[in-house]
């Protein structure tokens, strides 16, 4: 399974996922561009080719809005989960939505500049040393670099490359692109507003990120505060799914998956050794668990890949309290066997009443 670098497969849920977003993408423009036509009008006359930048403008913060949304939603709420896994489509959507605004005002504005339109891009404004009339697109260029850099790097490769925490640093760039997106529209744009409803919308999505992220933040720090160093309860002993898992957040932010076995409990992380893939989404077939990402495959007692492959991931101990599973935080060093943890016997039936002789019923 080590061996060489295995891409992530096409699967319907991505397809669904992608073609979701793409009509989300076309309704939104069709609204923008024929429902609305006034909302978004500023003092300045319109042409198309403004009206069209302006709407895959709107469009690309919109969803940037909401990809900064889902990942602090999931951390609140697991059935945001499913929108977490390809948020990179999101991403890469974003970066060509985005693209297109720059390509419509580039060929709009700078269409018969004397200079190539970039250079005429980047001289046309030079009002640096005062707020009203800044030069709003410098801060939209570098949004767009950052959306392409995020955009390029992307794919699984860059983050085999990369490895995942260097790969994670540099997509936290998208919080920079962000911050550079809302300069750009409210230093720019929204002063020239006539109709406010546009200014409205734009506030509320950017509060909602910051809310969103403020509340995520919070949750998780009681929570850390509440369990530090102590049992972690993962969920009650009914909860359990024969061959499925139930995830725990500990309060280092390590996240476990424990399994039911054939009536027994087995703890491993929730991070595949390959590439972070959520060991938990796994399904358990003859003792191992298979990460839904590439497929690598892990026994849930030890947390090693059957040989010849070499995989390990840390396991964990756990037990039962009540009706409550609990995981205790320490790791065990990857790869060491735990004995799992049998399901308490369900309690007898009661013995139905037997009718006495010659009873009817
Ligand atoms: C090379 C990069 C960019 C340039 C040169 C640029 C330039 C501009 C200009 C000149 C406008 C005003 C259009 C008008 O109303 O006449 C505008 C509006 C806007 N831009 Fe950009 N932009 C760039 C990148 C971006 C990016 C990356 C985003 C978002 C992810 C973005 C979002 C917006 C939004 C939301 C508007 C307001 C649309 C409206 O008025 O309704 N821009 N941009
Ligand atoms: S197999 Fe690739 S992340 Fe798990």
């Amino acid at each position: 399974m080590s061996v060489k670098y295995i891409p992530v497969q096409w699967n319907p849920n991505k397809w669904i996922y992608d073609a979701v977003m793409l009509a989300g993408v076309a309704l939104f423009l069709w609204v923008f561009l024929y429902l609305t036509p006034e909302v978004l009008s500023h003092d300045q006359p319109v042409t198309a080719q403004i009206r069209n930048a302006r709407a895959f403008g709107a469009c690309a913060f919109v969803m940037l809005t909401v990809i900064l949304c889902i990942g602090p939603a999931a951390r609140l709420d697991r059935r945001f989960l499913p929108l977490l896994y390809n948020r990179r489509h999101f991403g890469v959507m974003t970066a060509f939505v985005a693209l297109t605004h720059a390509g419509y005002i580039l060929n709009w504005y700078f269409a018969f500049s004397s200079s190539d339109k970039l250079v005429g891009l980047l001289y046309a404004n030079a009002s640096l040393g005062q707020i009203a009339g800044f030069p709003f697109e410098l801060f939209g260029i570098f949004a767009l670099i950052c959306l392409l850099i995020l955009a390029a790097t992307s794919h699984d490769f860059w983050l085999k490359f990369l490895t995942p925490p260097v790969w994670k640093r540099l997509h936290y760039l998208i919080y920079a692109a962000y911050f550079a997106v809302a300069a750009h529209v409210s230093l720019g744009i929204l002063q020239d507003q006539k109709n406010h409803v546009f200014t409205v919308l734009f506030m509320l999505g950017a509060g909602a990120v910051i809310v969103l992220h403020l509340a995520a933040w919070l949750r998780e720090r009681s929570e850390a505060a509440a369990k530090d160093g102590a049992w972690a309860e993962v969920a009650r002993v009914g909860d359990f799914r024969d061959g499925y898992a139930k995830i725990a957040k500990l309060a280092n932010g390590d996240r476990v998956a424990v399994y039911l076995m054939e009536g027994q409990l087995s703890a491993i992380s929730n991070a595949c050794a390959h590439q972070n893939g959520p060991l938990g989404e796994g399904k358990i077939i003859d003792c191992l668990v298979t990460c839904p990402w590439h497929g690598f495959q892990y026994d849930v007692r030890n947390g090693r890949s059957p040989a010849p492959f070499t995989e390990k991931v840390p396991t964990y101990r756990l037990r039962i309290m009540g009706d409550m599973v609990e995981v205790h935080p320490d790791a065990n060093p990857p790869g060491t066997y735990v004995e799992p943890v049998p399901l308490p016997e369900p309690p007898p039936e009661p013995e139905p009443d037997v009718p006495e002789d010659g009873a009817t019923a």
